[in-house]
């Protein structure tokens, strides 16, 4: 649909802009946010979450900025009435300096240092979910020196661990996230938090992965965390009224990847809900969901300029063509990392040539430098071309690195034919400037 709009001269066009216009403007490598198309989606998951949740107790979407985050996403966050999902010292900082609402904020962190837990504290950030026994202490005590009162979740593991279709429900709880159900360590959080001078407790949090596709998973996980709550209720006598259950749903990366739109995803979830709290004589508590995926992915595209193509011989007929593009690992490491599987297509021009298998690689000084595996391109593709990854709007950018001195590309924006940069590019100075040695 939007990656296949393509102008007179078969340019492929995204927010009324040609890539060819974008790679004149800005150059290669580039990231091109369809701004449209995040603050579409990130409304939808908003309205989609609060229509289900409406009968119950409500619910609220939170955007997990580690996705990615910059100051134009944060205030188009903040304006499209969703709270902010942060996790560390520096992503609180872009989106205080964005004027994102600190109480419409959250900060995780399985190790937040006192000095991320003092400034969330300073600024009024909503809640700050609290991963571990000792953190209890140190919020506690740090709430107490400010003289105020800190509203805290506790991120509880289930023992449910999910990836795409599949779900472990019994995953062993060997990580560093959370605390254990099972192992009581989240019941006697519970306790603490209760007994704290400084603490309010405002619920329970659980993540269960990402690139999740159904709700089978929530489905174990809503119903260990609530029987957790019914405990509370029954041993503690204290109501606990909200429930995060995290993010993670799926984006399609390729075709064999069916996501399901946020209005099933969440009735699916408010059925799933609404009827263990029946079962267990609950009232329901408020929602909160944490999706980062699943708006900022398919919102971006990567932009590549084509560069060496090199037929390599297989032994007898065999042989693979490699399409090395300009940039790689560094401004996408999720094919070397996690086996992850994009897709590509020649964005220039169209071409009438027979297509082929091809590997596009980038320029680091690394066999495992692969963008995409195998994909069909057209037999022609040659210096120059621009080629575009699709779904590169997550976990892209945020996992960039400077690997073999390569500077970052830039994040640009494009909307109604105009492109506006979020980010700019990383230039030599900047490389240069860190060392000063
Ligand atoms: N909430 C919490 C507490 C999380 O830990 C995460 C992701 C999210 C929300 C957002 O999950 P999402 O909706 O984006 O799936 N670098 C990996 C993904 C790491 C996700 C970590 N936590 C990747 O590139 O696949």
């Amino acid at each position: 649909s939007r990656t296949t709009a393509r102008g007179a001269d078969g340019a492929l066009e995204v927010g009324g802009v040609s890539v060819t216009r974008i790679a004149e403007e800005v150059g290669t490598p580039a990231f091109v946010l369809d701004e449209d198309d995040f603050r579409t989606r990130a409304r939808s998951f908003r309205d989609a979450f609060a229509e289900a949740f409406r009968p119950l107790s409500g619910a609220q979407v939170y955007y997990a900025g580690k996705a990615f985050l910059c100051g134009a996403v944060a205030r188009w966050v903040a304006e499209d009435g969703l709270g902010l999902d942060v996790c560390t010292g520096g992503e609180l900082a872009i989106a205080l300096r964005a004027g994102f609402p600190a109480e419409r904020i959250a900060l995780h962190g399985n190790n937040k240092s006192r000095a991320e837990v003092t400034r969330a504290l300073e600024n009024g950030v909503g809640r700050i979910v609290i991963d571990s026994l000792d953190e209890i202490g140190l919020v506690d005590a740090l709430a107490g020196e400010l003289g105020l009162r800190a509203a805290v979740m506790l991120r509880v593991t289930t023992g449910v661990e999910a990836h795409t279709h599949e779900f472990i429900a019994t995953a062993h709880e060997d990580q560093k996230f959370g605390l254990s159900i099972t192992g009581g360590a989240a019941f006697e959080a519970v306790r603490r938090v209760l007994e704290a001078d400084h603490l309010d407790l405002v619920g329970l949090h659980s993540h269960i992965g990402s690139q999740i596709f159904d709700t089978g998973g929530f489905e174990v996980a809503a119903r260990r965390v609530l029987d957790l709550v019914a405990r509370v209720r029954d041993e503690l006598d204290h109501p606990i009224t909200q429930l995060d259950l995290g993010g993670g749903f799926g984006v399609m990366y390729n075709t064999q990847h069916t996501p399901a739109t946020p209005e099933a995803l969440a009735t699916g979830i408010a059925s799933i809900v609404e009827k263990q709290c029946h079962e267990l004589d609950l009232e329901v508590p408020h929602l909160s969901f944490e999706p980062g995926r699943a708006i900022a992915g398919p919102s971006t595209q990567t932009l590549y300029s084509v560069g060496t193509v090199k037929d390599v011989r297989l032994g007898g007929p065999h042989h693979r063509v490699y399409v090395s593009v300009d940039g790689g690992m560094s401004d996408n490491v999720r094919t070397a990392l996690y086996d992850a599987d994009y897709s590509c297509l020649l964005s220039s021009r169209v071409s009438g040539e027979m297509p082929e298998v091809v590997r596009v690689v980038g320029k680091h000084c690394e066999s495992g430098d692969i963008v995409v595996k195998d994909e069909y391109l057209p037999g022609d593709v040659h210096r120059g071309d621009l080629v575009s990854v699709p779904v590169t709007g997550a976990y892209c950018y945020s996992l960039a690195s400077n690997y073999n001195h390569v500077p970052r590309p830039p994040v640009v924006a494009v909307k109604d034919g105009e492109i506006r940069t979020l980010v700019r590019r990383e230039t030599e100075e900047d490389l240069l400037g860190l060392d000063v040695g």
